[in-house]
């Protein structure tokens, strides 16, 4: 008899969401004003050490608003790698500016620091204390990381060439909520940072985002912008063109209920991995991608990371085993809206792309679906 799917990465509802939720209904604060938006905010920056949090309706908003705030004009160019889901990239545009994509860390799969600095050093000048693409001679305006699968970017670094220009550092950090940089939470390293609370993510709302800062004029512009850009709510008077990007009560109860669950996720998430790492140790071809001395992931996607003879064909006799696996994200610069757009030693993120195959990483994965997997993996290899 075929085993019971094991999915890549579910959401665990296992404590006051219902109540919590229940609660908004029973009182009819469902919509994006009300206490657990507050709570939401207050919380979440709290727990990531940033000053201020604006709640917002998803990820990529957050992105969106927080390039805007950070001044990113249309055709400007952004840092950003290539190696990322697309959501960050979509941002950048949405703002009518372009990405530039530089390569990969392999120790990390995030932006590879080294890189941004030889661009920004051989392939940019600075024109009245602006930096300018001499090939393109757009205006390079900020530098936005992405914590991928969890694991935080090189980030001192980062900063440090970020400040030699003056640039502000936008952190995607939607995949890496609880991860920690030099003992410091993801999200709270740079100019803003900005998570997503989709239901694959490690908390959910459902559907949510957030800004962090700890710049305030940032933060009341990224909240005029998510409101409609409305400066007197009274009397209905708009300022600029804003967005309704606000997350609703519902969702934010939600994410409260999440939340107060989020150190136990982390703890489990990372039990989980070291647990897949020792028992993927003895077969050969086969690494877990893993985490640098000053790193702490929050694991949020265990990724296996094969030959790329071996990719295609162990992730189909993975799923047809009943175990959920997913490729990572097709290359940002391979894409049909973006493959104009200007690339910069990117060889190690086409490399890593093809040897990545992310595995079932929910909370709720038990040792048994964990021996299973590597059984089943090890059967790939045996067999091959
Ligand atoms: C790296 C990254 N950035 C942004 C997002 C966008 O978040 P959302 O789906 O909440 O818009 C996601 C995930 O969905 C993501 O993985």
């Amino acid at each position: 008899m075929m085993r019971e799917l094991i999915p890549l990465s579910i959401p665990h509802i296992s404590g006051n969401e219902w109540k919590y939720v229940k609660e908004c209904l029973d009182t009819g604060w469902v919509s994006s004003v009300g206490s657990y938006v507050d709570q939401f905010e207050q919380r979440v920056s709290e727990y990531v050490g940033a000053e201020f949090g604006i709640a917002t309706v998803n990820g990529t908003a957050a992105l969106h608003l927080s390039l805007l705030a950070c001044g990113i004009r249309p055709g400007d160019e952004v840092i950003a790698p290539s190696f990322t889901f697309i959501a960050p990239v979509n941002a950048i545009r949405y703002c009518g500016a372009s990405p530039v994509f530089i390569g990969s860390d392999p120790a990390t799969l995030g932006l590879d620091v080294n890189k941004v600095n030889d661009f920004l050093a051989q392939e940019c000048a600075l024109r009245n204390g602006e930096l300018y693409n001499k090939q393109s001679g757009r205006k390079v305006s900020a530098i936005l990381p992405v914590h991928i699968f969890g694991h935080p970017v090189d980030m001192a670094p980062l900063n440090d060439v970020a400040g030699q220009y003056e640039l502000p550092v936008i952190e995607d950090a939607s995949e890496s909520l609880g991860s920690e940089y030099q003992e410091r939470k993801t999200g709270s390293l740079s100019t803003v940072g900005c998570f997503s609370f989709n239901g694959n993510k490690i908390i959910t709302c459902g559907g949510g985002g957030m800004v962090t800062t700890n710049d305030e004029s940032l933060a009341n512009r990224i909240r005029h912008l998510s409101t409609q850009a409305n400066k007197k709510p009274f009397e209905y008077e708009h300022d600029e063109v804003g967005y309704n990007y606000r997350l609703t009560n519902i969702q934010a109860a939600l994410g409260v209920a999440q939340l107060e669950q989020l150190d136990s996720f982390v703890e489990i998430k990372r039990k989980n991995a070291a647990h897949y790492r020792e028992l993927l140790a003895g077969i050969p071809n086969v690494d877990l991608a893993w985490e640098e001395p000053w790193a702490k992931s929050n694991f949020w996607l265990c990724t296996l990371m094969v030959s790329p003879a071996d990719r295609i064909p162990l992730m189909e006799y993975l799923i047809s085993q009943n175990i959920q696996v997913r490729p990572a994200w097709k290359l940002m610069h391979t894409l049909s809206m973006y493959q104009d757009c200007q690339v910069y030693k990117i060889e190690a993120s086409v490399a890593e792309y093809e040897r990545c195959i992310s595995i079932p990483s929910s909370v709720q994965l038990t040792a048994e679906d964990i021996q299973f997997v590597v059984d089943r993996i090890k059967a790939y290899f045996d067999q091959r």
